[in-house]
């Protein structure tokens, strides 16, 4: 299976995301093979998104979530309101809200735990500033990243965890990480997070590639085995982008099934 995660970040209102949410499910029509689409719209939109995808098979996703139940956290949304509307994966420490809502790893962790407590599926963002790419450190930082968001977490069978990795250089740049580069790396996660996590955790995480990932480029991603799906941003909210990226997994999952 190949998954294709739209991010639409703080891009669209209500009626564009209705309207997004109705182009993106038509990309999928009249395929035999289709991947696993998960939609990821702004809060204010989850409510009309939910009408929209209610029986596509399209999976509904939150960009984040907060790590209490309830109670005086004015501007925040909790998990259990997420669920309210029919969420079921939230998306966690994307570098965009560790560079410009400073949210740290401590914060991070508090966000998965929770997650896991309510049941929902927490699609993990990690990833190397341009620096440390640069300096070669690029898997201290992802290592880093995991240990701290994983510290105390203990997953039960019928948990399921996404971890995104997602260079923060690469994101939004135009200038995606090679193909050799991320399938080092998603090897890296997983034997590191089954290190963390305990030796079972494979058949329960998945491992996505994001960062500028578009039409042109999305095939070369998808037919690495180790690559399990993307996380688009940009691209996820233009259609014809969008579409040749759907197209993309379509046909590495045909290949896949002769
Ligand atoms: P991008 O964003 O596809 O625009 O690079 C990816 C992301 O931020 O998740």
């Amino acid at each position: 299976m190949k998954t294709i995660i739209a991010n639409w970040k703080m891009n669209v209102g209500v009626r564009e995301s209705v309207a997004l949410a109705r182009g993106t499910l038509l990309t999928l029509r009249g395929r035999k093979h289709i991947p696993e689409l998960v939609i990821l719209p702004p809060f204010v939109a989850l409510s009309e998104v939910r009408k929209v995808v209610a029986r596509s098979g399209a999976i509904l996703g939150a960009q984040n979530v907060f790590w209490e139940d309830a109670g005086a956290y004015t501007g925040e949304i909790s998990a259990r309101m997420l669920q309210e509307v029919g969420v079921t994966h939230v998306l966690i420490g994307h570098s965009e809200r560790r560079q410009v809502l400073h949210e740290t790893d401590e914060m991070i962790n508090k966000k998965i735990l929770h997650v896991f407590e309510l049941g929902l599926k927490p699609i993990l963002c990690v990833g190397e500033t341009a620096q440390v790419h640069q300096a070669g450190k690029s898997k201290d930082v992802v290592a880093q990243q995991l240990k701290a968001a994983f510290s105390s977490a203990h997953l039960r069978p019928s948990d399921r965890l996404s971890i995104a990795y997602e260079p923060v250089w690469a994101i939004g740049t135009g200038q995606s990480a090679t193909v050799s580069e991320i399938v080092e790396m998603h090897v890296f996660i997983r034997s590191l997070t089954q290190e963390i996590l305990g030796e079972r955790v494979l058949s329960q995480i998945r491992v996505l590639y994001g960062g500028s990932v578009d039409g042109e480029n999305a095939y070369r991603f998808l037919r690495e085995k180790e690559v399990d799906g993307v996380l688009v941003g940009g691209a996820s909210v233009k259609i014809n982008q969008f579409k040749d990226i759907v197209q993309a997994a379509c046909e590495v999952l045909e290949a896949q099934s002769v």
